[in-house]
């Protein structure tokens, strides 16, 4: 099976990132290399690309894409741990992007395990060598741990029922397969709950994947990392495709742009906050018309950005 990416809102992130003016940037979620490579043609040739991937499969995929370029390196690693990943790294980092969740390859290869259209082993790992899949929690979680992110990751309205049927299957034999899975779901999601809000088990695949791989803790230390060691005048931008993503990127970019956070009835500043950013996205850019006839997946992609100021812009 190629690997097959169809990067999103690739002009967006370029007009914002502007590479030609860069002289590092960070892909934090490289992918199949469809954002890297239209960076890297704009990249002037003393400037970098640093790719990260947890990822085994997309590391291969984006060395080969990525071969002709000399101004390149990739490096494996959880862009939660971002400082630590590029603590080598002495040339001015200015730019940052992080576009979120699986690429297309991981969510269409079914030994991956992330699909419910698939029946595979139970593993929705992003990396390979992760301590934590789906079949562990659904194997071996208490209900009440289940019930919880299904809730909060997967939104899902019948949590506490399909933590209960997944339960009560497990005691017979364990829980190998989305397909089993899925049948669990759609037997605890009553006929009626299930014709509406798509397939049954789209919420609570989504929760696995979340808790599985950390994701919006990872994007929390990744993001705060990124604005942190982003040199001043350069970017940081970011693709979320869920409600939780995006509520965790606007807030952290307020809260960073925030100048003073004294209560009004303070006669004078207290607090000696200073704003680090400035937002370059007031509303979150989606896609055009055209690319969501081009590429189904792009719907629900929200894109944001801000730029780092230097200490005289503050
Ligand atoms: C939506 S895809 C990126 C696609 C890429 N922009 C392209 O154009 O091909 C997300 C990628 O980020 C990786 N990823 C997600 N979370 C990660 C994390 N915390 N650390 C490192 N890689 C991560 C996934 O393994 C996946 O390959």
């Amino acid at each position: 099976m190629d690997f097959q990416h169809k990067p999103v809102l690739v002009a967006e992130v370029l007009k914002l990132l502007e590479p030609a003016r860069r002289s590092t940037i960070v892909d934090c979620t490289l992918g199949g290399a469809g954002h890297s490579k239209s960076i890297l043609d704009l990249l002037p040739a003393d400037s970098w690309l640093v790719g990260i991937d947890q990822d085994d499969d997309a590391l291969v995929a984006a060395g080969k894409i990525l071969a002709g370029h000399e101004n390149v390196k990739l490096i494996k690693g959880n862009f939660g741990q971002l400082d630590v990943l590029l603590s080598g790294w002495n040339r001015p980092i200015d730019g940052f992007l992080f576009d979120l969740g699986v690429s297309s390859w991981q969510l269409d290869n079914p030994e991956r395990g992330f699909a419910y259209q698939h029946d595979a082993p139970l593993d929705m790992r992003m990396n390979q060598e992760g301590a934590l899949s789906a079949y562990a929690i659904v194997n071996s979680w208490p209900a009440r741990e289940m019930t919880k992110i299904f809730r909060t990751y997967g939104e899902e309205k019948w949590s506490s029922r399909v933590a209960a049927f997944i339960v009560k299957a497990r005691e017979n034999k364990p829980i190998e397969t989305t397909g089993e899975l899925v049948d669990i779901i759609k037997a605890a999601i009553p006929a009626a709950a299930r014709r509406e809000g798509g397939h049954p088990g789209r919420r609570i695949f989504q929760a696995l994947r979340i808790a599985v791989n950390a994701e919006l803790d990872n994007l929390r230390l990744g993001l705060e990392a990124a604005l942190e060691i982003c040199a001043p005048g350069g970017v940081v931008a970011a693709i979320s495709y869920h409600s939780l993503e995006d509520r965790i990127v606007k807030l952290l970019f307020k809260d960073k742009a925030a100048g003073c956070i004294c209560p009004p009835e303070a006669p004078v500043c207290q607090c000696n906050h200073t704003p680090e950013i400035r937002i370059l996205t007031k509303k979150p850019i989606g896609p055009g018309i055209a690319e969501l006839e081009n590429n189904p997946r792009s719907r629900s992609a929200k894109l944001r950005a801000a730029a780092k100021l230097g200490s005289n812009e503050r």
